[in-house]
């Protein structure tokens, strides 16, 4: 959700800070703008749509070293150039970016005008310029601080003041805020993305705590102006990882990743000696871990659907009773938290909003909660009781691929992990490792090949509905391609047990609405064929995803695209390939905007 970045030293910051919300651009990319100190003034440029034309408004001359940017996701107020931030103060002296939600803004907003502020903007925002600006006495840093108190909601602020030119203000309550300390410049980011090509030194700023600073030294304080020494973590991955690298998307590129990915989730985890699992990051005994008496996943999106594949698993090899949640259901429901469950919180970005707020709910009432997370130092891997990075490195694409594919390999060597403890055998456990480990080498195989999956795309991208059809350990993956599709084609596409389609859904079948089927090899086949027979007699267009040598899949499907065999439970990695291609083939053929779908933002930090 919106990107902010900020910069404070001696060099022309309009550049440093476009070219930091460009890396920030997958947070959120309808308007954007930047304002820079220079003579005496706040100069700012604001456009609706994109980075670069934002890039195109601004002059090539826009002197100034320290100054603010963000690119937004609309919340509060339509997308126009007047709701872009940064947000000014009517005496043009403030100027503020602001990621989150002010849950209040109307009450204050409200207020500020009855004492003669003036708002230029429909946002939630602009009230936090005025409010600091009412509460000004020469002292920004102290100004932010008594205006964060009057607010309720999120944020990740940063203000500059024109009294104060060389310095920045930022403030953290639920939005991502980082610092970055360069060589005689500092940066403020929401994402370390924003900054990594100028430094890899960061700071996490925490909920509660204000940073303040200059070209040459920070500060970070409570706001009862307690200092709080804060750890200096140095960034582990490469700017290449947010580059393209020849590849035309980021999707492409971090589908295209998987094998890699996969075998980094793997790195040190697979114990062939022992048959068994090793995740050191858990924070939890053998003895805790055998007391486990249930495991429940919270999630959202895509997420959600690796923690279903993962609940599948747990029961399967485990058994020990799992399900997943959306987490954004599990907040308001009051959720029991029983005694000997174990809850998982699963999220690429660790920002989610719902799956944060449901995690600290369930740990206010006691849940030890692990998260499963991609973002190193993100908000839910810092407030969980321990859990498992998943290292697939920067996922830039809105639609998420790799992270998926990680976050079940994690959940499976869980699985193994505690399935062992019970009533897996060594040479069982042995058998999944194998598997396990063979995953990457058969994700390459297909990936070898995409002619066909891309020949099914240019074939079928027209169609406005789609089914997606699985069953078992195959339905989450069945959800996860048809929300693959829907988020970057925008073709309406719902994914269903393929049992379930006579229960309703085969009301939609007619010769303009494909259903694609995932058939692997495993005790459900020939039920999922069933129901692909019944699709077919009702003039509904079949595309199946089954396994090698399946000849009679072949003859009943319009069409066929087929995968390596493998163990019956790790079919989702080879299932889900093929979809995330042809989803991506789809867009491609209607002409979308692959990494930047409409409406959407990678990082959700609002309910
Ligand atoms: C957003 C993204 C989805 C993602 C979901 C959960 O909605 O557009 O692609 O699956 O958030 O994100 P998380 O970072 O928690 O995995």
């Amino acid at each position: 959700m919106c990107g902010i970045v900020g910069y404070c030293g001696p060099r022309a910051a309009a550049p440093i800070l476009v070219e930091g919300l460009k890396r920030l651009e997958y947070r959120g990319y309808d308007s954007a703008g930047i304002s820079v100190f220079h003579d005496d003034a706040l100069n700012v440029v604001k456009r609706a749509g994109k980075i670069n034309d934002l890039r195109a408004a601004v002059p090539d001359q826009f002197p100034g070293s320290v100054g603010i940017g963000h690119t937004r996701w609309a919340t509060h107020g339509e997308v126009n150039d007047a709701n872009a931030h940064p947000h000014l103060d009517d005496t043009g002296r403030i100027a503020i970016v602001h990621n989150g939600i002010i849950e209040n803004f109307q009450t204050l907003k409200d207020r500020l005008e009855s004492e003669g502020h003036q708002f230029a903007s429909d946002t939630d925002s602009e009230v936090v310029a005025h409010l600091v600006s009412s509460l000004y006495d020469g002292d920004l840093e102290q100004a932010v601080k008594r205006a964060i108190t009057l607010v309720k909601g999120t944020y990740g602020i940063v203000a500059m003041h024109l009294d104060e030119p060389d310095r920045l203000v930022g403030a953290r309550n639920g939005s991502p805020l980082v610092l970055g300390i360069g060589e005689n410049e500092m940066f403020l980011a929401s994402d370390v993305t924003a900054i990594i090509a100028h430094t890899k030194q960061v700071i996490y700023v925490e909920d509660g705590e204000v940073v303040s600073i200059n070209s040459s030294s920070y500060s970070t304080t409570d706001l009862r102006d307690n200092p709080i020494e804060k750890h200096v973590d140095v960034i582990g991955w490469e700017l290449e990882e947010i580059e393209k690298a020849g590849y035309s998307h980021y999707m492409e590129k971090e589908i295209f990743e998987q094998p890699e990915s996969i075998t980094r989730a793997t790195q040190g985890r697979l114990d062939f000696e022992n048959a068994t699992g090793h995740l050191g990051g858990l924070n939890m005994t053998n003895r805790e871990l055998l007391e486990v008496e249930r495991v429940k996943v919270i999630a959202a999106g895509t997420s959600y659907h690796a923690g279903m594949v993962a609940a599948y698993v747990l029961e399967h090899l485990a058994r020990i009773p799992a399900s997943a949640e959306l987490a954004s259901e599990v907040r308001y429901r009051n959720p029991i938290v029983e005694r000997n469950s174990l809850y998982f919180a699963v999220s690429q970005s660790g920002e989610t909003a719902d799956t944060l707020y449901a995690m600290r709910e369930l740990q206010r009432k006691g849940a030890r909660v692990l998260g499963i997370c991609n973002v190193v130092g993100s908000t839910i891997p810092r407030e969980s009781d321990g859990g498992v990075y998943i290292h697939s490195g920067p996922e830039i694409a809105v639609a998420s691929t790799k992270a998926f594919t990680s976050q079940m390999t994690a959940f499976y060597a869980f699985a193994l992990v505690v399935a062992r403890m019970r009533n897996l055998s060594y040479s069982d456990g042995l058998r999944f490792l194998q598997a396990l480990d063979s995953v990457p080498e058969k994700i390459g195989r297909i990936l070898d090949d995409i002619t066909p999956i891309i020949a099914l795309a240019k074939k079928y991208a027209r169609a406005e509905n789609f089914l997606f059809l699985g069953r078992g350990i195959n339905y989450p993956v069945a959800l996860e391609g048809a929300l693959k599709l829907k988020e970057i084609s925008y073709i309406h596409a719902e994914g269903f047990s393929a049992a379930e389609i006579k229960h309703g859904p085969i009301a939609l079948i007619n010769d303009q609405t494909p259903s694609f089927f995932l058939v692997p090899d495993d005790s459900l086949r020939d039920k999922v064929v069933t129901s692909m027979k019944e699709v077919k007699a009702r003039g509904g267009p079949v595309i199946a995803l089954a396994v090698e040598g399946d000849v009679e899949v072949g003859r009943i499907a319009d069409d066929v695209v087929f995968v390596p065999s493998i163990d019956e439970l790790f079919y989702p990695f080879l299932m889900v390939v093929p979809t995330q291609i042809f989803a991506y083939y789809c867009a491609l053929e209607r002409g979308c905007n692959v990494d930047q779908p409409r409406n959407l933002a990678k990082s959700v930090t609002v309910e």
